[in-house]
């Protein structure tokens, strides 16, 4: 099967799923507001819920059930055989869970008590953590912030179908608020047959601008699709990046090849895994391409420089649907000056400019501007900014 159909690609498992309550819903769910168990969802529960709403988890309707979700930590699949990498789990302590029933409808509401969704209770279910952590994200260290996470959740996770109360605009960033339906009506519109997804937790550097115009090289326009739930919390936060990604595009890139927007996911970690997961979520916003460069979603030491490269090789394309676009570590070589990869650039290691993120969060901290083959000086001066 050909993955372009004539509303551009097929989103994951067939169907673009949307979770949000029609009026109707709406008006039945809020009627019954005050009797309804509720149940407070974290920042990221959050974000899964909103993610599964708008269609980004397609085919996901809910938080997972017990067979789905032994599927996806053992073998990156759903029972029907769809490929998915990550656990999308609704976890609660066992008190919260003890009194819930099967069947029942639950409130869901966000960190600040706000009533934001419903699920459908079918199952709840006890879960191994460290047979998640280890599968999912290859340790069991809670050092690791995504295992931390997972050790730190409650113990029992509530299962079903769920929905969205309301889809609002996001209170920082509305114009980039661009979910699945949108930006593949985007991709429609302006014509683009081949579109380049690229995540990103960071201020775009040199390298990732270089690799996301290889890209573009090659296919039709660049969705920037920077991540903007949760995120460890010493990563540059979400309002600083996209003022980088603004001045990005407004002075490096052609205005008509671009779109920004933001992914309302929680980052976790979980490098090879998560970089499925990513291009999972970016077929569904109707990517046909996925950037996927060194040590994609990892923290520390704890995946290969290519592992979430080569983990594309265990699934056919067929299934995936998306296809990966791989980089090596980029660079800027001071021989051929130019930015370039050891494919591309005949350099000895010290002809080539690298810079850790801990020495140039240091340099920021100091007012002090990266060299220009790192980062382009707009970028750092705002982050400078930002900083002080
Ligand atoms: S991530 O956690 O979202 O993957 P980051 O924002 O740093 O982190 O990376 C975004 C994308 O750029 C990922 O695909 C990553 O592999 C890639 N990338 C980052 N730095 C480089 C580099 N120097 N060379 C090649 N690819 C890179």
């Amino acid at each position: 099967m050909s993955i372009h159909t004539k509303i551009g690609i097929t989103p994951h498992g067939g169907q673009l799923i949307n979770r949000v309550a029609t009026t109707a819903e709406k008006d039945e769910f809020l009627a019954q507001k005050d009797h309804l168990p509720r149940v407070q969802l974290d920042e990221r529960a959050t974000s899964d819920l909103v993610m599964i709403a708008i269609g980004g988890f397609s085919p996901l309707k809910g938080f997972m059930e017990q067979d789905d979700y032994e599927k996806v930590v053992d073998d990156m699949r759903l029972m029907n055989g769809t490929v998915w990498s990550v656990p999308i789990t609704l976890s609660v302590s066992e008190e919260v869970a003890e009194p819930l029933k099967e069947g029942n409808w639950i409130r869901l509401d966000d960190p600040t008590g706000k009533f934001i969704g419903v699920l459908e209770l079918t199952q709840k279910y006890h879960y191994n953590k460290a047979h998640e952590a280890q599968n999912v994200y290859l340790t069991t260290e809670d050092k690791h912030p995504g295992v931390k996470v997972v050790y730190e959740q409650g113990s029992v996770n509530l299962a079903g179908p769920i929905w969205l109360l309301e889809r609002e605009n996001h209170p920082f960033f509305p114009k980039y608020q661009i979910d699945p339906a949108q930006s593949r009506k985007m991709f429609a519109e302006k014509g683009w047959k081949t579109i380049v997804g690229f995540q990103t937790r960071n201020p775009i550097h040199r390298a990732h601008e270089y690799i996301q115009k290889c890209a573009l090289e090659t296919v039709d326009g660049l969705f920037l699709h920077p991540l903007v739930g949760a995120t460890k919390s010493d990563d540059v936060p979400a309002d600083v990046r996209m003022r980088c990604y603004e001045i990005m595009i407004d002075h490096y890139f052609p205005q008509d090849r671009v779109i920004l927007a933001i992914n309302p996911s929680a980052m976790r970690y979980a490098g090879p895994r998560e970089a499925i997961f990513h291009a999972l979520i970016r077929k569904n916003y109707g990517c046909t391409h996925f950037i996927v460069g060194r040590d994609h979603a990892g923290v520390g030491d704890y995946y290969g420089t290519y592992d979430a490269q080569y983990i594309f090789d265990q699934f056919e394309s067929s299934e995936l649907g998306i296809m990966p676009m791989k980089f090596e570590h980029a660079f800027y070589c001071k021989r051929t000056d130019q930015m370039a990869t050891t494919k591309t650039s005949p350099s000895t290691p010290e002809e080539r400019v690298h810079l850790s993120g801990t020495k140039v969060r240091e340099m920021l901290r100091r007012g002090e501007l990266p060299p220009p083959q790192f980062s382009r000086p707009e970028v750092a001066a705002e982050l400078i900014k930002a900083m002080q």
